[in-house]
């Protein structure tokens, strides 16, 4: 093993230090907490085990947290209500709907009912268009990329003129990913390119990179001869490629795969993260710090 390992699971705990410390100090100075909430619709188990892991974390920090879970038939109308009882609601500066929502309801129209000012997920066209513009418009960077930069700044790998490319172009992690690595300022100022479905030699493209990005679904897409020695590889793949029972709690469990055949490209790289326990544990430490940082905009102190 030669690459040096950027674990998610190390990152997450400093961070989630770092909040705590605050939400103490602002408890202290202004007498409140983050307040999040969460809205499940229906029984998707991957859903549910996502949100009570999102709630779980909130409570751990001390947060205020709200789990509301409605049936999997609910209204449209009545969801948009529901948003807009959240958006009312002065303990709450966090609203995440999980995704996906059953086929009845339009995803779009709920994503755009949320107050752009409580939207820690940062899928509001609003939150959009502030990343693309960069700088002190940023309000909500979206989750997982947030995760991304802040993994790649804490590992020390310097991103100033560097060659990123980013493969896949999904507006969860591709295309802000690549927004983000291309502004000015620290974990960014770098040269991108967007590598996707369409792309006629990836191989050639990913060669390049002195910063791989690969967020595909593809499990073990990326090839170790794909990626230049030395470089920072980033695996956002989380592929359930089957399942296994687990060591520790006798209980079945899926078999995870990351877009990067982890084994080989270790041996090349300079630094990898690993799957699971990479970037997945930065998806929800950054809503944490998302949440904090609606409070704080609110209270004028971010
Ligand atoms: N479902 C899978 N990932 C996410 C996420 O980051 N946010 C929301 N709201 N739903 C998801």
């Amino acid at each position: 093993m030669s690459a040096k390992l950027i674990k998610g699971t190390e990152i997450r705990e400093e961070i989630l230090e770092e909040i705590m410390a605050e939400v103490a100090e602002i408890k202290d100075k202004h007498g409140v907490v983050p307040g999040l909430v969460t809205i499940l619709v229906g029984e998707n188990p991957a859903s549910i085990s996502y949100v009570t892991l999102k709630i779980k974390t909130a409570h751990r920090l001390g947060f205020t947290e709200v789990q509301d879970t409605q049936p999997v038939d609910i209204s449209e109308e009545d969801l948009l209500a529901l948003i807009d009882k959240y958006n009312n609601d002065e303990s709450i500066n966090g609203i995440l709907v999980q995704l996906p929502l059953p086929k009845h309801v339009d995803e779009k129209k709920v994503l755009n009912a949320i107050d752009p000012d409580k939207d820690v997920d940062g899928f509001h066209p609003v939150n959009v268009g502030r990343l693309m513009i960069g700088g002190d418009e940023v309000k909500f960077p979206p989750c997982t990329p947030a995760g991304i930069q802040e993994m790649i700044i804490r590992a020390g790998v310097e991103t100033k003129g560097a060659e990123v490319v980013v493969v896949g172009r999904s507006n969860i992690v591709g295309k802000p990913i690549a927004n983000m690595m291309l502004q000015k300022g620290v974990g960014a100022n770098s040269t991108v390119t967007v590598v996707h479905t369409g792309t006629q030699d990836l191989a050639a493209h990913c060669k390049r990179a002195d910063i791989l990005i690969v967020a595909a679904g593809v499990p073990d897409l990326v090839k170790p001869e794909w990626i230049k020695p030395g470089a920072c590889v980033i695996d956002v793949g989380v592929n359930r490629v089957g399942e296994k029972v687990s060591e520790k709690t006798g209980k079945t469990i899926a078999i995870l795969k990351g877009d990067v055949d982890f084994d080989a490209a270790k041996e090349i790289a300079g630094s990898i993260t690993p799957v699971p326990g990479g970037v997945g544990p930065m998806t929800i430490t950054m809503l944490m710090k998302n949440t904090l940082k609606s409070l704080k905009f609110k209270l004028g102190i971010a």
